[in-house]
């Protein structure tokens, strides 16, 4: 059995009533509820994660380290266009991560077409709504049982 993190960045608390033209109408709680009986079914687990603190992430990325985290989740949400400090902790812990975004973030504003993580991630899911996440967590799951 394998420990999957996953991450959600700032404003990712407020899925459902947040813009949900962009980002849909399923709530964070539901997200996670319905990924963790995912996880379970397929015989892992899955911590759940969200902060709007960029240190807090930080942190919890750095846990992860000695935990028995095998992969990691992450939709870091702005921090994605921002932040080298949570690059840096994902590098630095050496544990594969997916990167995921709910909208498809190429087809919007010029400042959210630069991401610090997609060139280290092991993956990268964009645009497909909260399915997204499911998507990750199965190919997280076949990468690790393969592994
Ligand atoms: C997002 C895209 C980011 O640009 C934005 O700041 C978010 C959500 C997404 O899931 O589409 O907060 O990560």
């Amino acid at each position: 059995m394998a420990n999957i993190l996953l991450i959600n960045g700032p404003n990712l608390n407020l899925l459902g009533s947040r813009e949900p033209d962009l980002y849909g109408e399923v709530n964070l709680e539901n997200i996670e509820s319905s990924l963790t009986e995912l996880a379970k079914k397929h015989g892992h687990s899955l911590d759940c994660f969200q902060s709007n603190a960029e240190h807090e992430i930080v942190d919890k990325i750095q846990a992860g380290q000695n935990s028995d985290t095998q992969f990691i989740l992450i939709n870091p949400g702005a921090f994605t266009h921002t932040s080298i400090a949570m690059r840096d902790a994902l590098l630095a812990i050496n544990i594969p991560f997916f990167e995921i975004h709910l909208s498809n973030t190429f087809s919007r504003e010029d400042f959210r077409h630069k991401s610090y993580f997609s060139d280290v991630a092991s993956g990268c899911l964009i645009g497909l709504g909260a399915h997204g996440y499911e998507l990750a967590l199965l190919a997280a799951i076949k990468k690790i049982d393969l592994s």
